[in-house]
């Protein structure tokens, strides 16, 4: 029996839990890295672009597949390509998001972890040259990890088998005020400690001359990791989205909210950095800066102020535990939606399903950092072969394929109706839009991905 279709009971229920996909782990391990490294306030300036010319526009385009067909990445696809090859790129997506989740849980694990150690006191008075010796001895044994993954996973889980308005919906309207406002109080805290302002410099000030082709080709990557692009994520949430929402808005709103707390996170990590005096180039990026590093800004910058560090601390690995839930929960949705409908299960069934097979090779991906570190894909680990096949290959390839097909393939009347809500609606940019996705999309993706292959380095 197929489960009844359900759509998000509101219109703040629909924006939330899609900004809940976009904000995630890339908001706060990597954007702040990254805009550190490449010119602070002239990389946000670049990202902004990236998001306009690029960002916006694909959205758009699976917000409108999703709403239009009301069904699963899969089947949106081949419903609107006739059941043609076209169809392959609903699947790809469903493929990669599966991918993703696998090595997500995995992190997320550790988020809990971390939370778990926080609230504990467990950082207290540990010297600062142990903290890597602490994440090294957690990551690579073989059932910490373990346990906090299927921890992680069993509460996406949980989320999911209650459906989509009593599960994604609630979940996010609840979760989704509770990471801005832990992530607006650990704004205040860090920038108001001593020394703030050089942080607050590093990432406003810009600096043009670290700006090179690389910094457009990350801001480009991290674009689309951030707003969950490339895999169909928004296109099975916009499947649930009913037909008064207004696409072009919701995909503004998205991709605001999901800026905002990138470069809030920011403003948490750097300040404190600079207040213990820490060069920022010395934090890592990543798993050390977030699991290393940064327990140990906590420590001492509130040195004297116990409950400030447990505090702090605390709200912090708790952020990043809520940041990636509602964006696992999203990719979970994904192959969850996929079983229900291509294969008529019911959704408790489904996602058991999706789940299992998530343990499976999330248990595999955990392990790559202790017993199985020792089998390597391309000379990576599992959980890197995962990370980097999925990022840096599927997702650009996803994207690019999405821009094509919805700049050239689909009936641009069908295009124009959906995106007006059947006219009822001004869309004075939507030659802009189809513009953008036949020509600046395919090609500055087409770019990254040679980049990421070693093309360019291979030419010089
Ligand atoms: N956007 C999420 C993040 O910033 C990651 C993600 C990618 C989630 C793709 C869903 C789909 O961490």
């Amino acid at each position: 029996m197929e489960d009844k279709r359900e759509n998000f009971g509101s219109k703040i229920g629909a924006i939330l839990a899609a900004a809940g996909s976009a904000v995630g782990l890339g908001n706060i391990w990597r954007f702040p890295i990254v805009t550190g490294q490449n010119g602070g306030a002239a990389f946000i300036i670049i990202y902004i672009v990236c998001i306009l010319l690029l960002g916006l526009p694909i959205m758009i385009s699976e917000f409108l597949i999703g709403r239009h067909t009301h069904a699963n990445t899969a089947g949106a696809y081949r419903i609107l390509s006739n059941d043609g090859v076209w169809k392959w790129v609903g699947r790809l997506g469903v493929f990669t998001g599966w991918l993703i989740l696998c090595y997500y849980g995995v992190v997320g694990g550790w988020t809990l972890h971390y939370s778990f150690l926080s609230a504990t006191s467990a950082f207290n008075g540990v010297e600062a040259s142990e903290f890597g010796d602490i994440f090294e001895s957690f990551s690579s044994n073989p059932w910490m990890p373990t346990l906090w993954l299927v921890l992680f996973i069993s509460i996406t889980h949980i989320v999911i088998t209650r459906g989509v308005q009593s599960g994604i919906e609630k979940f996010s309207k609840v979760m989704m005020p509770v990471l801005f406002i832990i992530t607006a109080i650990l704004v205040v805290c860090s920038v108001s400690l001593p020394g703030a302002s050089a942080g607050i410099e590093y990432l406003l000030v810009p600096d043009w001359s670290k700006v090179t082709s690389g910094t457009v080709l990350s801001a480009m990557g991290q674009a689309f990791f951030s707003l969950s692009l490339g895999m169909g994520c928004l296109c099975t949430y916009a499947s649930y989205f009913d037909g008064g929402t207004k696409l072009a808005k919701t995909a503004v709103n998205v991709s605001i909210i999901d800026t905002i707390v990138a470069v809030m996170a920011g403003f948490i990590i750097f300040p404190s950095v600079f207040n213990i005096g820490m060069n920022p180039n010395e934090v890592g990026a990543g798993a050390s800066l977030i699991f290393i590093s940064l327990p140990n800004v906590f420590q001492q910058a509130f040195t004297g102020l116990p409950f400030l560090s447990w505090i702090f601390s605390l709200l912090f690995y708790f952020l990043l535990f809520i940041a990636a839930l509602t964006s696992a929960i999203s990719l979970h949705e994904v192959a969850t939606a996929f079983v229900v409908e291509e294969y008529h299960t019911p959704r408790r069934k489904a996602a058991v399903v999706v789940t299992s097979v998530c343990l499976v090779l999330g248990v595999l991906c955990s392990l790559s950092f202790g017993p199985l570190s020792g089998i390597q894909i391309f000379g990576r680990n599992i959980f890197s072969a995962f990370d980097d096949f999925s990022g840096m290959i599927l997702l650009p390839i996803g994207g690019m394929l999405i821009s094509i097909f919805s700049g050239w393939i689909l009936d641009k009347q069908l295009y124009k109706e959906e995106l007006s809500n059947q006219g009822d609606l001004k869309t004075p940019y939507f030659r802009m839009l189809v513009f953008a996705l036949r020509y600046i999309a395919p090609v500055a993706i087409g770019i990254v991905f040679l980049d990421m292959m070693g093309l360019f380095e291979f030419l010089k």
